[in-house]
């Protein structure tokens, strides 16, 4: 009988269960909100990245029907070949003017805008210099392109200038960080990136997944929430987290873009979105214009929910955005968290290494503008009293 060449899989699911890691995946019942069933218990959900509450929005929602009865369900090719509707072009239009760059182009996720664009910016003769915990799709991409990564400790202005210091002038380097790390919730050191990039001469590029639709101006993101227009070459964002619905872009200049439309290989080789998830992405960029309260909301739900946290003694890392971790340490000791809240009726997420550091593993926890306070004072009446029978505050 032949031997499963696979076996080596289950060595390393085994390993992840004894080290208390291993979780099946949670299911959703119904649909993505601050309040649902999932594994068929009624939870209080502290862990989706729908941070306005736009995936059940009604205008986000009657957009994708009206699309999907006039376009049908699929664009059946790639943006280069058939695949590119008048849709996604006003989608492009909308997505400049809301990041005020003179263009933008759609990728099928943010991992794929990350993933595509750094691979086929950068080439083997060249150097990124990137932060130590930005995205996967980051390093991924990097790793792609073939050039030199040179990474610096997180927010580590004095290592990232040595870096730089130590290479020739004449070296095309991309200096990269995520806007908002989507682990801790802190910012990335942008300002004074852009002046090393200013300075040393680099592509300044910016992964903004986390913070459009959270930070700046009718949720412009870190550049505008800074004040950096004109001084970021490349802006990344997502579709798939406040907006709502599924897909990633690249704002910037002309060229930049009409590059990525002929060298990014997912553009190239991966079918463009359904017109009803670009007809929702342009409901949400209204929204986003038109209903400010739901960033309202979002920012005073995380001072309530933070700062009740804080009080109760718990470890909250960095953060100064919506996502806010409860670092506990121990692996094992976050999954037991996480089950333990699920239990009390509040969904929030382990997350263990290798995701995060093996001794700075947490419970990531991330709430949304359509929670109410009486969700929120409810989780945190779980979180005391699971916290203190662990052990992890006092009483
Ligand atoms: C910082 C960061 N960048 C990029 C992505 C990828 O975005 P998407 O889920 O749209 O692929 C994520 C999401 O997981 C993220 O957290």
């Amino acid at each position: 009988m032949r031997s499963d060449p696979l076996a080596y899989l289950d060595q390393d699911l085994n390993d992840m269960r004894a080290q208390g890691v291993y979780r099946p995946l949670r299911v959703l019942d119904g649909e993505q909100k601050a309040h649902t069933s999932i594994d068929h218990r009624s939870v209080v959900n502290l862990s989706s990245n729908n941070y306005l509450g736009l995936t059940t929005h009604p205008r986000l929602r009657e957009r994708a029907l009206e699309a999907l009865q006039s376009f049908g369900v699929g664009t059946g090719s790639v943006r280069t070949i058939a695949g590119t509707m008048a849709i996604h072009v006003e989608l492009e239009r909308r997505l400049a003017v809301f990041k005020q760059t003179p263009a933008a182009v759609v990728f099928q996720s943010g991992f794929t805008a990350n993933a595509g664009t750094v691979s086929s910016l950068l080439g083997r003769d060249d150097v990124i210099v990137s932060d130590e915990l930005n995205h996967a799709s980051i390093i991924d991409g990097a790793r792609l392109s073939r050039a030199t990564i040179k990474v610096f400790p997180h927010r580590d202005l004095a290592a990232a200038r040595a870096i730089l210091e130590g290479l020739p002038r004449s070296q095309r380097t991309l200096l990269i960080t995520d806007g908002v790390f989507s682990m801790d919730g802190d910012l990335g050191a942008l300002p004074e990136l852009c002046d090393l990039a200013d300075e040393f001469g680099c592509i300044m590029m910016v992964d903004d997944a986390h913070a459009s639709g959270v930070f700046g101006r009718q949720g412009r993101g870190t550049v505008d929430h800074f004040g950096l227009h004109g001084r970021v070459d490349v802006q990344v964002g997502t579709l798939s987290k406040a907006l709502g619905a599924l897909g990633g872009y690249v704002a910037g200049s002309t060229s930049l873009i009409e590059f990525l439309h002929r060298r990014a290989r997912p553009f190239l080789f991966s079918t463009s979105h359904p017109p009803s998830v670009a007809a929702t992405c342009i409901a949400a960029l209204d929204v986003l214009e038109q209903e400010p309260q739901w960033m309202e909301q979002l920012w005073s739900n995380t001072q309530f929910f933070k700062s009740g946290l804080q009080a109760l003694g718990f470890d909250t890392g960095i953060s100064e955005s919506p996502i806010t971790p409860v670092i506990v340490g121990d692996g094992a000791r976050a999954m037991t968290l996480s089950d333990q809240l699920f239990e009390e009726g509040v969904f929030a997420q382990g997350i263990a290494f290798p995701t995060v550091a093996k001794d700075r593993a947490r419970v990531r926890t991330i709430v949304t503008a359509t929670h109410t306070r009486g969700e929120l004072e409810f989780a945190l009446g779980a979180f005391a009293r699971v916290g203190r029978k662990l052990g992890i505050i006092g009483h």
